[in-house]
């Protein structure tokens, strides 16, 4: 097996990786330089798809402000939300955004250049900055992958998972990594290595999230016995396109309800007044229950989506990639009503950090979503995500900075035994049908702990589950990339079902019909490997 050390490991180049691998470069020194890795092309992420937008709180933006931007952050949050982390976080908004622009990216501007701002549901005013109309994510990527790619002090793996991490006495001293092309492992050791794999959408079986959206990094983090927060808040977003047989759903933006869409069924009758005074622009589990109600009582597989109130000129400027993508199902978003449905489509929960990305382990750091720094609480407001990346990878590089990062030498015995399953090649295995395996996975969270659970749901969840888990074969190393995800979505999934169990009430994404209410004496939910022998 090859051995390597690098100063600084960042894991994942979605904007939050990429984000952190430039500001980390800039600002801090690297005697042992800087490794981005990723398990599939540079820049293919959930990051790449974001839609809508990204809050920003401008300094010189006259009809917003900080605290008004908290205060619609902890309301949508249904009391989870941290003051101190939703502050900072917003504080820091102008500060990220004038640095984008100068990393090259290009946020909407009107005629006289001024930014444009949109507004998404449960925000009171327009805030949020957009880029190529809904290509959002994908503007702001390619700007950061040009840059990272340029820079000859960041070195990027592709196709390349993280397998495991090197955790001994409570710190992280490196990471095994898996070439999922040439089949090869190698050891890194590092002084800091940073989570940065996104969220877990793939877990159920209607998502907006992309195949590689399968919990790796929580499960790593578990693995290794850092503390999980908040792990049963699973967002659902209220719209994503309903085309039969499409089960990775295309998103259709909040920012089309934004912009005036309703939500209506087959006959054209608008629902959402019978559900929040709010309507279409009510929170987003709101949205989302009020639609799946819809759904359950009509018997249909879907509500619609009626644009036809927006100007269409406007329509096809604002919204290019959905008018595309609709046209090729020959939906004509300017007068068709758009088929639409709930989908996975966010975590809430995650790796607990600190505002400087540090874990429960020293040396291990977790930054975007796979990290839970409370900003979003039971449910997150939109377009906060990509805001939260970028300042939590800024803060992040900032305390990086601050410390002295030296690669580890004591290698002991707990590390040398994690290294030694990777580095046996004696080991046959039978290739696994991971397809069925997946989809019997995806099945069992979207039936039994998706947007409305109860008792008796999750104990079934977690019967099917541990089932599922005793079943599968692999304890030590798998054979590709298909199995460890498979085997990180089951560990996800498992805490994902035990934790929404253990919490007896409602609150924001987390719907218990065996408790519709909110009790106010819950307060955030906590899962280490160590004190949990779960469903078992
Ligand atoms: P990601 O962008 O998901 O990147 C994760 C990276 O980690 C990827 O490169 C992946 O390959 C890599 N990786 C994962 N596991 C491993 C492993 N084991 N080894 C190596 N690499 C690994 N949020 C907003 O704020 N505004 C929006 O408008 C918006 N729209 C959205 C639209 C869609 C369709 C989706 C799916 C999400 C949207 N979100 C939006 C949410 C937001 O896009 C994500 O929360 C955010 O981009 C996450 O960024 P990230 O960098 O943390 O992770
Ligand atoms: C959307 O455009 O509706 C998604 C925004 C988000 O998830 O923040």
């Amino acid at each position: 097996m090859k051995y390597s050390k690098y100063s600084t490991v960042i894991i994942g180049s979605g904007i939050a990786g990429l984000y952190a691998a430039l500001k980390i470069e800039q600002q801090v020194k690297l005697p042992d330089g800087i490794l981005l890795i990723t398990k599939s092309r540079l820049g293919e992420s959930n990051s790449r798809y974001a839609q809508g937008g990204m809050v920003a709180v401008m300094k010189d933006n006259k009809t917003d402000s900080v605290a008004s931007h908290i205060s619609d952050t902890i309301k949508a949050g249904a009391g989870l939300s941290e003051f101190n982390t939703v502050k900072f976080i917003s504080e820091n908004s102008d500060a990220v955004v004038k640095d984008l622009l100068k990393f090259g990216v290009e946020f909407d501007r009107d005629e006289n250049n001024n930014l444009c701002f949109t507004r998404e549901a449960a925000h009171s005013v327009r805030r949020i900055l957009h880029s190529g109309g809904d290509a959002t994510g994908k503007m702001i990527e390619q700007a950061l992958c040009r840059k990272v790619s340029e820079n000859e002090n960041i070195e990027i793996y592709e196709q390349t998972d993280a397998v495991e991490l090197l955790v001994s006495s409570g710190e992280c001293k490196g990471v095994i990594i898996f070439n999922n092309d040439i089949g090869e492992y190698e050891t890194i050791y590092s002084p800091a290595i940073i989570l940065a794999t996104g969220g877990l959408g793939q877990l159920y079986k209607y998502t907006t999230n992309p195949v590689g959206a399968t919990g790796d990094g929580i499960a790593l983090a578990y693995n290794a016995g850092a503390v999980m927060q908040d792990m049963e808040f699973v967002q659902f977003h209220p719209t994503a396109l309903a085309i039969d047989g499409d089960e990775n759903r295309f998103l259709i933006s909040e920012a089309v309800r934004g912009e005036g869409a309703k939500l209506c069924d087959a006959d054209g009758v608008e629902f959402m007044c019978k559900y929040d005074e709010r309507k279409e622009l009510a929170p987003r589990d709101i949205v989302t229950r009020a639609n799946y109600n819809e759904m359950q009582e009509n018997h249909t597989d879907c509500v619609y989506l009626n644009a036809s109130c927006i100007d269409s000129k406007k329509l096809a400027k604002r919204f290019p990639t959905i008018s595309k993508k609709c046209l090729d199902h020959g939906i004509d978003i300017a007068k068709d009503y758009i088929p639409v449905a709930p989908a996975s489509h966010y975590f809430m929960g995650g790796v607990r950090t600190n505002l400087k990305g540090e874990t429960s382990i020293n040396g291990l750091y977790a930054i975007g979503e796979v990290a839970s720094t409370g900003l979003h609480g039971g449910n997150r407001l939109a377009s906060n995500s990509l805001l939260e990346c970028v300042v939590c990878a800024y803060s992040a590089a900032e305390y990086l900075k601050s410390i002295e990062l030296k690669t580890p030498k004591q290698i002991d015995e707990e590390i040398k035994s994690i290294i030694d399953k990777y580095s046996n090649e004696d080991i046959i295995m039978e290739e696994l049908d991971i397809q069925s395996l997946k989809s019997e996975l995806q099945n069992i969270m979207w039936n039994y702990v998706g947007i409305l659970r109860d008792k008796k749901s999750l104990e079934q969840a977690n019967e099917l589950l541990y089932r599922l888990k005793a079943d599968f074969p692999r304890t030590e190393k798998c054979l590709n990339r298909e199995e460890y995800e498979f085997r990180n979505m089951l560990t996800v999934s498992q805490l994902i079902a035990h934790c929404a169990l253990d919490r007896k009430e409602s609150r924001g994404a987390h719907f218990r019909t065996d408790y519709p209410n909110t009790n106010e004496e819950c307060i955030h939910s906590y899962i280490v490997k160590e004190v949990e022998e779960y469903a078992k």
